[in-house]
């Protein structure tokens, strides 16, 4: 495993209670309007990939509401939260750069905050592969990072933790390369309270 990984995953296992409680109190975080936006297009009963789905809480657990959701995530501590905190759901431990998935396996894929986590140069080829596992017509959510960052941050919540991603106008390119369409496509500030932006997309296969 990549030393980028092991940080990842000992950083959320060791703050995972902690992400949580600060990650509730962002009080303009956007998920729950981008969230609608997507469910408003699936149908009851649709097979749903939530990649990076964290303690399920709140995403992975409406999805679960009305879906097939499986959850993925490369922290064990994590899994733990969402198992307890979605019991609908199934939860499956692995790296989403290097799992692998049926071809046309599902309706839609979502990652909230997570591809972030993913060093830069293999995010193009993770789009292709999540295109890939969706129907045609299917559809990718995601919150990805904009800030042109590549590095270890020494203390996030309290621990080490690596993130990664490119402008805006580079994600937008891979996503096309991809094979996506984007009909979302919108860079967003809330506040942790210090201003954080993401790149919300919504693109259909
Ligand atoms: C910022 S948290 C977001 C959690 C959840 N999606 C939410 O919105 O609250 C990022 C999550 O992605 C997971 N993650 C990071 N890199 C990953 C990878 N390569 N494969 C699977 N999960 C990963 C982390 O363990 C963590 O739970």
């Amino acid at each position: 495993m990549s030393d980028a990984r092991k940080i990842v995953e000992s950083g959320y296992d060791g703050s995972a209670e902690r992400y949580l409680e600060w990650s509730a109190r962002i009080a303009d975080d956007p998920r729950l309007r981008f969230l609608s936006e997507l469910t408003d297009r699936l149908d009851d009963g649709s097979d749903v990939l939530d990649l990076g789905c964290g303690a399920g809480v709140p995403c992975t657990k409406l999805l679960a509401e009305r879906h097939d959701v499986l959850g993925v995530d490369l922290s064990a501590a994590q899994l733990d939260l969402a198992r307890r905190n979605v019991p609908d759901a199934r939860f499956e431990k692995a790296d989403m750069a290097a799992v692998s998935f049926p071809d046309g396996g599902f309706d839609a894929v979502t990652a909230f905050y997570s591809v972030l986590h993913v060093p830069r140069e293999e995010q193009g080829a993770l789009f292709t592969r999540i295109a890939r596992w969706l129907r045609p017509g299917g559809w990718f959510l995601a919150a990805l990072g904009c800030s042109e960052m590549n590095g270890v941050e020494d203390d996030w919540l309290g621990t080490p933790m690596f993130f990664s991603s490119h402008s805006t106008a580079e994600n937008r390119r891979l996503l096309e390369a991809a094979g996506f369409t984007l009909v979302v496509d919108e860079p967003v500030t809330m506040h942790e309270p210090d201003p954080a932006t993401f790149h919300w997309v919504l693109g259909r296969r």
